[in-house]
């Protein structure tokens, strides 16, 4: 199975999106990841991190573009049948314009295509951004774990069923 971004950049598919492309992460994008990176997380990946992605079978990083600069990414991983976003982020500058759901529909539609069951990530208790967008595709949190970005910290696990019941169009 391979979560591998369609040949051609494609338009993401919501109409109100069309000033954005989804491609597969270059080596040529890494350096405004790494800027985003920075400028969404207190503990920011190195870019040694994205450079790992770009090199691992089972990692299928992408990009978010507008205008041909990057706005935005996700770092995704497949093993088996399921799903994990390791990563998701857009640039300050570019919310709240549909960058994070495009990003996270093209993930959901590649890995429901393939056969995907199911798909997984962590976020932060608190981050009504994320948790926000998670809720509106249709996540639900499976877990809590305490503590785990800190003291009083904790990490939420929001799992999607790729059922075939998901049609896609809940953002
Ligand atoms: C979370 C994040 C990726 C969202 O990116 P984005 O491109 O702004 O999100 P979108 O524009 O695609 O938002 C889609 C929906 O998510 C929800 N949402 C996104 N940002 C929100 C906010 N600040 N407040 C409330 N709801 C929000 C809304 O339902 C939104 O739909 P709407 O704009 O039609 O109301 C972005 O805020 C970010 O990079 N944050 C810092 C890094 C981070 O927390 N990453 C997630 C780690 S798990």
């Amino acid at each position: 199975m391979s979560l591998d971004p369609p040949a051609d950049a494609r338009l993401a598919s919501h109409p109100t999106l069309q000033q954005f492309i989804i491609e597969g992460m270059k080596p040529t994008h890494l350096d405004e990841v790494v800027a985003i990176e920075a400028l969404s997380f207190e503990s920011p990946w190195a870019r040694a991190s994205f450079e790992r992605e770009l090199n691992l079978g089972h990692a299928h990083p992408l990009v978010c573009l507008s205008h041909r600069q990057v706005v935005g990414y996700i770092c995704p991983w497949l093993i088996s049948d399921e799903v994990q976003v390791l990563r998701l982020a857009v640039a300050p500058s570019h919310r709240r314009r549909g960058a994070a759901a495009a990003l996270l529909r093209t993930v959901l539609d590649q890995a429901f295509d393939l056969g995907a069951h199911w798909l997984y990530l962590e976020v932060e208790e608190g981050n009504h951004p994320a948790e926000s967008l998670y809720q509106g595709l249709g996540f639900t949190v499976e877990a809590v774990r305490p503590d785990y970005y800190g003291h009083g910290r904790h990490a939420l696990v929001m799992v999607l069923d790729l059922t075939p019941e998901w049609n896609g169009d809940e953002v």
